[in-house]
């Protein structure tokens, strides 16, 4: 799989994907995550790529043409799943979303700044507009790094025990259960006798029955939908 992540700040996507879990993924051959600088596309000397917004109001807007630029340089050479672009008013993220585009290819991801890129990149360019919260964030780098993650973890090979990524809250629309681990007793607070038991089917049955306690209790909506 590979991402090709556009940003006017390409230093903050250097940390996100340099350890842990996306930095195995790259290093197995299972994903390649380019970061291109947009400032590279900017059409005039300065560099710029934004300008202020047509009918006025607060905020810059980002140009078309580097974006332009970048995005015919990249489908010129590949054919993509989708472009995406990180946006407060897109669909919201969820596990779905995920797993549905762990099963594709090739990903432009568009991280707008200021107060968004012009409607004509969106109208042209992205197939896909994702959220991650209702809520804003300054740029969509940080989005960004959370939808690579996202996939990146649910492809198949990327986790070193691939049943791990199955059993993460959502897989199954429930959250997960309790997890604990040594010492069996911290001043007092123990771990539940039942996960001590060697038991299989009845731990099971436990963490199951933990799942849905939690997830009636947390997050309702989970149960209805
Ligand atoms: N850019 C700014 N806020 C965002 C959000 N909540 N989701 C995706 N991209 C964003």
């Amino acid at each position: 799989m590979r991402f090709d992540i556009i940003t006017v700040l390409p230093k903050l996507l250097d940390s996100p994907f340099a350890h842990s879990i996306l930095q195995r993924a790259q290093n197995k051959g299972l994903c390649e995550i380019h970061v291109h600088n947009l400032r590279d596309y900017a059409v005039n000397k300065q560099k710029s790529v934004d300008d202020y917004p047509y009918g006025g109001g607060s905020g810059m807007v980002m140009q078309i043409a580097p974006f332009a630029a970048c995005i015919d340089q990249l489908i010129s050479e590949r054919n993509y799943d989708e472009i995406i672009y990180m946006t407060p008013d897109g669909e919201t993220l969820n596990q779905e979303i995920a797993n549905g585009l762990s099963s594709g290819e090739n990903f432009i991801i568009l991280c707008g700044h200021y107060k968004g890129i012009d409607q004509r990149i969106r109208d042209i360019y992205v197939t896909r507009e994702i959220s991650i919260g209702d809520y804003v964030l300054s740029g969509g780098e940080l989005p960004a790094a959370i939808l690579v993650d996202a996939i990146v973890r649910v492809i198949p090979g990327v986790l070193s025990d691939e049943t791990s990524a199955l059993s993460d809250s959502f897989q199954d629309g429930l959250l997960d259960a309790p997890i604990y681990t040594r010492p069996v007793d911290w001043n007092g607070h123990k771990v539940p006798d039942i996960l001590l038991s060697g038991h299989e089917a009845k731990i099971t049955a436990w963490r199951h029955e933990q799942q849905l306690i939690r997830t009636k209790q947390r997050r309702p909506d989970l149960l209805n939908d």
